[in-house]
């Protein structure tokens, strides 16, 4: 990968209008380094969010050593880069084969289940040297997205599903995800006091309580730290009835990638309040169709200086022929903003690179490293 000082450089050098999407080494490093230094137990990071060798590279630089990994590729990828790597198996519903290989190739021994015929599934596959963590679901009116519509088990399911797991002679362990981009830190403090009401119905001492992700990143409140949330998370754990020695975990996704992620798209028209741009929701741009999330634009001129002035709403269309290609949300740009100017959206480590698609024949991309 190319690399520059700045977006500005970059543009300034760039003579073809393919999107750029720029890594921030440094915003992946401190972001680990940050959790991997306050949160008040071990830090797993969620794979997913962004598997890019060097954003994994970046992250264990920044003293991440244990990951969530929900798929074989996952692992492999993981293994390759830190073959001393923590990796769990952090997928509720997981093919028989994946489990296999899991357990056999990969020597995973931590796995997630929300239902019977899951536990079932996983132990006539592995033997019993395992951890097994129960899903609960933990409602959140503070999560931007609902994590509890496809995964976990409620309470009353979770209850009898951590007794039969300590029962049939493997470790249990509970975890929830508290929500995407959860706006207040007491919801991670009602979250785990549920895991230890669970814990508490079932008269079953769990290994660990895995709080999840669902950190904010992008949607961080202005009058809030991550260091709420740790706060939070450490006070309910110390005052939570019969859990205050149980180990913490957490894996959060976007919190440890969203900063290091600058995502440059160019303007290929403007028609009134729409502004056409070369990236969309079919590219890197994925996430806010879901999470109907707004990143923090600028815009730059071919050149790479600012253009200022007086800001107007607009509503900003991806490059593909299908009406869905289209930003949930209103951006407000300035009003001079023409054909050939750069939207420069950044807070796009997450959830990003990772889901660019071809389609309509429109998902190339420069990539790049930009400071350090
Ligand atoms: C099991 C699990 N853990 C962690 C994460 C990371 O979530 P976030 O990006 O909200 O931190 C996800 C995201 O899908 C997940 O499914």
């Amino acid at each position: 990968m190319e690399h520059f000082d700045s977006v500005e450089q970059l543009l300034a050098r760039k003579r073809d209008s393919t999107p750029v999407f720029c890594f921030h080494p440094q915003g992946f490093r401190a972001a680990a380094r940050h959790f991997s230094e306050h949160f008040p137990g071990t830090v797993l990071y969620a794979v997913k969010a962004n598997p890019h060798p060097q954003v994994l590279q970046w992250l264990i630089d920044g003293g991440i050593r244990a990951f969530d990994t929900a798929s074989i590729a996952e692992m492999a990828m993981v293994r390759g880069l830190l073959p001393e790597a923590a990796c769990s198996y952090n997928h509720p519903v997981k093919p028989r084969d994946a489990i296999e290989v899991a357990w056999r190739q990969f020597g995973i021994r931590d796995f997630v289940v929300d239902h019977p015929a899951e536990l079932d599934k996983l132990l006539a596959v592995v033997g019993s040297d395992i951890v097994v963590q129960v899903r609960v679901a933990a409602p959140n009116p503070h999560a931007t997205i609902s994590f509890n519509s496809k995964f976990g088990a409620g309470p009353e399911q979770a209850v009898p599903l951590l007794r039969a797991i300590a029962q049939r002679g493997v470790t249990p362990a509970l975890c929830t995800h508290i929500g995407y981009q959860t706006t207040a830190p007491e919801a991670y403090a009602r979250g785990l006091r549920l895991l230890a009401e669970v814990a508490a119905l079932a008269s079953v001492r769990p290994q660990y309580i895995n709080i999840g992700g669902g950190f904010p990143s992008l949607l961080l409140p202005k009058d809030k730290t991550l260091d709420d949330y740790f706060t939070a998370i450490a006070t309910a754990h110390r005052e939570a009835r019969g859990i205050a020695d149980v180990p913490l975990k957490c894996e959060p996704g976007s919190a440890l990638t969203h900063r290091g992620g600058t995502v440059l798209a160019q303007v290929v028209l403007v028609k009134e309040d729409s502004v056409h741009i070369n990236d969309g929701v079919y590219g890197a741009m994925a996430e806010m169709i879901h999470a109907k999330t707004q990143p923090p634009t600028r815009v730059l001129a071919t050149g790479g200086e600012e253009r200022r002035g007086s800001l107007r709403s607009y509503t900003v269309f991806g490059p593909t022929c299908d009406s869905y290609d289209v930003m949930p949300a209103r951006f407000m740009l300035p009003e001079a903003l023409r054909e050939g100017d750069w939207l420069v959206f950044s807070m796009m480590g997450a959830y990003s690179n990772v889901l660019i698609s071809d389609f309509n024949g429109l998902g190339e991309h420069q990539f790049a490293i930009v400071g350090d």
